[in-house]
């Protein structure tokens, strides 16, 4: 137990003594730490393993105008717009009324609603942003979506797909090829393991995140 009469006031980085007489830490949230233990979850979401990556990926930055397809949870909406900056906008797209309801409390917990726009329209065929950056796709078909996509990104723009499925990823990438509008194509999996770290005891840790999606990146070279 905590008595929170004991925290109110106390700054970060302070200590407080629980009723077991261990000691718990006035530590500022990351980002991590309210997606995973804030954000109100209603469907499958992108872990923070794939997360880095694909932010590194897509080079999405302060300024980058991105079109996100697929919210749900919010994520991923939420890690673009914390590095878009406010110069930057997400475009969010969700078929699901109910998910952007979710999304948008989520992204409003962490403060980051103002950067983005929520679209209750599909990815792949109604897409009305323009001058785009850089695409985010969680859906199910993303070949679906490729050709209208390529109306709205700039020249050598980035498009990452997140797929759980390795069938799904031959069908998008063999779709994107025969496009001729896509290059650099590349598909990657993460894998993390976390570290027990003790004298002379450093091994990893028993258990880990197994599959959870292969991430699939490639450039825009244009219309
Ligand atoms: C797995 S969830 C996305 C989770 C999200 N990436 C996160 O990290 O929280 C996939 C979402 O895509 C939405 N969706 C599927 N097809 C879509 C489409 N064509 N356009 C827009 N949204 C779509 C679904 O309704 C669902 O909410």
């Amino acid at each position: 137990m905590i008595k929170i009469d004991d925290v109110v006031g106390m700054g970060f980085g302070n200590s407080v003594k629980l009723s077991t007489n261990v000691n718990a830490y006035l530590l500022k949230p990351t980002l991590i730490d309210y997606l995973v233990k804030g954000f109100r979850r209603v469907t499958q979401v992108i872990y923070p393993k794939d997360l880095g990556l694909i932010l590194l990926l897509s080079d999405i930055g302060p300024g980058s105008m991105v079109v996100e397809g697929g919210v749900g949870t919010g994520f991923m909406t939420a890690v673009i717009a914390k590095y878009v900056g406010d110069e930057g906008h997400v475009y969010a797209y969700e078929l699901n009324k109910d998910y952007i309801e979710v999304a948008y409390r989520n992204l409003k917990l962490v403060g980051l609603d103002r950067r983005v726009t929520f679209r209750n329209k599909d990815v792949r065929s109604e897409v009305e942003d323009t001058n785009i950056d850089s695409v985010i796709l969680d859906i199910p078909d993303p070949w679906n979506s490729l050709n209208n996509l390529a109306k709205v990104l700039k020249p050598s723009a980035t498009l990452i797909s997140f797929l759980p499925t390795i069938n799904q990823v031959e069908k998008l990438v063999i779709h994107a090829l025969n496009t001729k509008l896509f290059v650099d194509v590349k598909t990657y999996e993460v894998m993390l393991r976390e570290y027990d770290v003790k004298k002379d005891a450093v091994r990893p840790k028993s258990r880990m995140v197994g599959h959870t999606g292969y991430v699939v990146f490639m450039r825009f070279l244009k219309n």
